[in-house]
């Protein structure tokens, strides 16, 4: 039995151990807003966070994750009105949306850790996430936008 602690909330797990986190996530959990991609660990569709930090759940083993804080897309926020989320809205980011929650974990994990960050940093640390309809240019400047919006909301 493996306990998963998804969003704040614990599952028991009864399949197994070697199945990614991907599948457990979204055909046994339901938590659907992590997407499928490449299933190779190469396109960043699948990105979710464990204890805060971006993760391919595509090649990553339940067993591996057990009892650590898995956090997706659903759970960044009830309302949908998580900073990053508030930014990508009012830029319009998504053309198709696949690609889109992946991008969003990403880079709410960059703004965990750099709350500020230049082209550079935001380049580097969303270089593994792929947008076949090339939405690039609107997700650096949504992260510039959500990293303003996180600071007012802090300077409240
Ligand atoms: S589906 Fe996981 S990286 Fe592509
Ligand atoms: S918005 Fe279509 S793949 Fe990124």
């Amino acid at each position: 039995m493996i306990t998963l602690t998804i969003n704040g909330k614990e599952h028991q797990f009864n399949d197994d151990g070697d199945m990614p986190l991907l599948w457990a996530l979204r055909d046994i959990l339901k938590y659907a807003g992590t997407k499928y991609g490449c299933g190779k660990g190469l396109c960043g569709a699948c990105t979710v966070h464990v204890d805060g930090q971006p993760v391919r759940s595509c090649v990553m083993p339940v067993s591996a994750v057990a009892n650590q804080k898995i956090t997706t897309i659903e759970g960044l926020s009830e309302l949908g009105d998580h900073p990053v989320q508030q930014a990508w809205q009012d830029l319009n980011v998504p053309q198709c949306g696949y690609c889109q929650s992946g991008q969003i974990m990403s880079a709410v994990a960059l703004l965990d850790r750099e709350p500020n960050p230049n082209d550079k940093d935001i380049e580097l640390a969303m270089s593994g996430n792929i947008c076949r309809c090339g939405t690039y240019q609107r997700i650096k400047e949504a992260i510039h936008l959500a990293a303003d919006l996180a600071t007012e909301v802090k300077g409240r």
